[in-house]
């Protein structure tokens, strides 16, 4: 089932970002003294309540960006609108999802330019389609596929919600494979393929046929013999590239007077990024002609060619 998410008479293209004095209607973000985020719509005529009095939504609505409001139990919020980073980390989530970090590097990774065609599986909650869509911009285009009907309605309210209406965002309910050949895209329709999935490894031909000649397939994979079964698969097809593969730590630090050094807490393990391009139709990859190290392969692969 494909849903061309289409334009939304409530939900305007913004592309998440506002500008100017906050409106009605509009997504912001109270952060108290604790730096404890709470993110609200406004509504005129309706309070926030907060467990030390409340704020009237019209004392926010025609007010700056960065202004500071007070409760009537005078508690101060800083009002922001909040940025994709916060959404993507505070959003309703069905699958788990790509950390802004990530999402980031994938975009870069991938060398998205406005305009350009991507083709994204699993849709998971839409974070990644939000980096995606955004990249791509208004004149781009991203089809997503999810299979699961719950995650993708997830990934739709989410992408949505904070990007409003996307034409240009079409989202598939079902298995990659099962469902990219009756869209009947012509070979190379795509400048990009972003996987998320259990086993990217059984959707490289698909991408194969997506991408065009030169395109970037990049793939985020949470555990080490996920990314050893995909660089092999690519690396045996002879269709890509020799396979590039990197992980990104991001330490946060702690900023107080002369207290300033690494937070003590960090998230240890995301996931791993994988990225390859598609060769043209009819041509053998360049292969490393290093020396693996002793023990990276068994005596019989050891002799096989390919092997350095
Ligand atoms: C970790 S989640 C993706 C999260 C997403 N990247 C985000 O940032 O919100 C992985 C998703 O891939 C979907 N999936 C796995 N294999 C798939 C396939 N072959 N075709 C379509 N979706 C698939 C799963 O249902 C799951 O929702």
């Amino acid at each position: 089932m494909t849903t061309p998410t289409g334009a939304h008479p409530e939900h305007p293209f913004t592309g998440g970002r506002g500008r100017g004095p906050l409106r009605a209607g509009e997504r912001v973000q109270l952060t108290d003294h604790k730096s404890r985020h709470h993110t609200i719509t406004l509504i005129s005529g309706e309070r926030f309540h907060t467990h030390r009095g409340w704020i009237e939504h019209d004392d926010i609505i025609g007010s700056p960006e960065g202004n500071v409001v007070q409760s009537t139990a005078s508690m101060r919020y800083l009002v922001l609108r909040p940025l994709l980073r916060d959404v993507v980390l505070s959003m309703p989530r069905g699958a788990t999802v790509i950390y802004p970090k990530d999402s980031a590097a994938l975009v870069s990774l991938l060398d998205l330019t406005p305009g350009d065609a991507v083709l994204e599986a699993g849709a998971g909650s839409g974070a990644m389609s939000m980096s995606l869509l955004r990249a791509v911009g208004p004149t781009g285009r991203v089809h997503s596929f999810e299979r699961r009907e719950d995650f993708a309605r997830i990934a739709e309210r989410n992408v949505r919600t904070f990007l409003g209406g996307c034409p240009n965002w079409r989202l598939t309910v079902g298995d990659l494979n099962d469902e990219y050949p009756g869209c009947v895209y012509p070979s190379g329709a795509f400048d990009g393929v972003v996987y998320d999935m259990l086993a990217p490894w059984e959707c490289v031909a698909t991408a194969h046929h997506a991408l065009r000649p030169g395109g970037v397939l990049a793939v985020y994979i949470a555990t080490t013999t996920q990314m050893s079964r995909t660089v092999e698969c690519l690396r045996d097809s002879g269709q890509w590239t020799e396979p590039e593969a990197s992980e990104l730590m991001l330490r946060t630090w702690h900023l107080e007077g002369l207290a300033v050094r690494p937070n003590h807490r960090m998230n240890g393990h995301t996931g791993f990024l994988v990225t390859t391009r598609r060769m043209a139709d009819g041509v053998t990859p360049v292969r490393k002609q290093t020396r693996p190290a002793k023990g990276a392969y068994s005596d019989t692969e050891q002799s096989a060619p390919d092997a350095g």
